[in-house]
Order: C-alpha cells, then structure tokens, then sequence
C-alpha cells in the first residue's frame, strides 16, 4: 500500500516539476518596435488569419508598421511578446482594455511548430495572472471562432467558461463569435 502510494506521491512530483519547468520556459515582455518584424510575418499568414480576424484584405507595410507603433505606445492597451527560452519570440498576447474591471485577451502563437505543447495554455495563463493581479483586472473577456477548438480548449484549461454565441451580421468576415470569459473571484 505505502509502496503504491510512494509511487503516486512521486508521480504528482514529476508532474509538478514538469508544470514549473514549463512555466518558467513562458515569459511574457512588452512588444518592442524591433518586434515588429515578427508581427508582420504572422499578420501576412493566411493559416493564422482565417483562425483570427479573417480579413484577407491587402494593407501595406508601412500602415501595419504604423498600427503597430500604437500598440508599442498604447497606455491604454497591453501587448506582450510571448517568449520561450528566455528570448525567441513565438507570438504575441494582447489585453485590450474594456474598462477597470474588464479586459479583453487574444493570443497568437505565429511560430506553429509551437503549437500543441501547451506552451498556448502556459501564456494565456501568464496572461491571466498579469491582468488580475498587476493590472487589476476582475473579469477577462474573449471572442474566439467556434469552430477553433484548439483555442477553446486551451482557454478552457485556464478556467474560462463558455457565455453564448454572439452573432456579427454587418461583418462577413466574422459571422459569428463564441464568447468566453474568466472571473477574478469565482462565485
Ligand atoms: C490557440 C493557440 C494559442 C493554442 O496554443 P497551443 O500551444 O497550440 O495550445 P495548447 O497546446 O496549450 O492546448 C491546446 C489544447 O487543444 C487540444 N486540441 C488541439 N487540437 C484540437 C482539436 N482539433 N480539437 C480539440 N482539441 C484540440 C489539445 O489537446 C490541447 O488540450 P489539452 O491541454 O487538454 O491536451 C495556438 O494554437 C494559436 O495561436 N493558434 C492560432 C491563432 C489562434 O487560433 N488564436 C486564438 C484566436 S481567439
């Protein structure tokens, strides 16, 4: 008995450590503009823009290249590199204000060959943890595809709850949206 409960014991072990060593292979950091390149990489990605905004349309590099100063400069806005081993940079994470309680995320891993490891879950988690607990968050909201059950499943792992379907008429590219949302302090 003693002897089966030791192996169990070491079993919870080797996953706890499996769990920090993960943990601490995620860092999220703020965007920087020589991130810059990275992004427009994943914003001309056809795989990744049918899985986000859908909008195929062509846009110059110099106007993306504008939009994503804002978003280095944004007070309002938090966007974050999503990093792996210290320093190769993987994707990109945002929490766009909604108002003080609310915030919205999103996430791209661009780097696909980092898809399916749970280096997905690790970040929304990183996410998560910075909106409630340095930015004072209480509730963050998202839109996802319904069909993108490998991003649902991921959000899901990290405590977010289905709300409803919300439908886009006026947008083709977006018809409709699941929405899912995680509480701070859970009832
Ligand atoms: C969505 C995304 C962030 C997830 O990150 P990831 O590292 O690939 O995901 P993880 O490995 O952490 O978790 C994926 C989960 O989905 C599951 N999964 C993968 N493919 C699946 C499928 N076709 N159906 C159901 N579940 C699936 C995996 O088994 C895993 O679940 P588990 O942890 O219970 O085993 C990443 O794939 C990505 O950036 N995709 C493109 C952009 C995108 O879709 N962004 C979200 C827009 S809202």
């Amino acid at each position: 008995m003693f002897a089966v409960l030791g192996e169990f014991q070491y079993l919870v072990l080797c996953l706890n450590d499996k769990i920090n060593y993960m943990q601490t292979k995620i860092k999220l950091r703020k965007i920087k503009e020589s991130d810059f390149k990275y992004f427009l990489k994943w914003w001309k990605d056809k795989g990744l823009i049918a899985l986000t905004s859908g909008v195929f349309n062509y846009i110059p590099d110099e106007k993306l290249q504008k939009g994503f100063k804002y978003m280095v400069e944004s007070k309002k806005d938090h966007h974050y590199a999503i990093l792996v081993s210290e320093k190769k940079i993987i994707g990109h994470l945002a929490l766009s204000h909604i108002n003080k309680n609310k915030a919205e995320i999103q996430i791209v891993v661009g780097e696909k060959e980092y898809w399916g490891k749970g280096l997905g879950t690790l970040a929304i988690k990183k996410g998560v943890d910075e909106a409630f607990n340095r930015l004072g968050y209480k509730e963050i909201y998202l839109e996802v595809r319904p069909n993108n059950q490998r991003a649902i499943k991921a959000y899901q792992n990290v405590g977010f709850k289905r709300l409803g379907i919300k439908e886009y008429p006026s947008n083709p590219n977006l018809p409709k949206v699941l929405m899912m949302s995680v509480l701070k302090d859970k009832p």
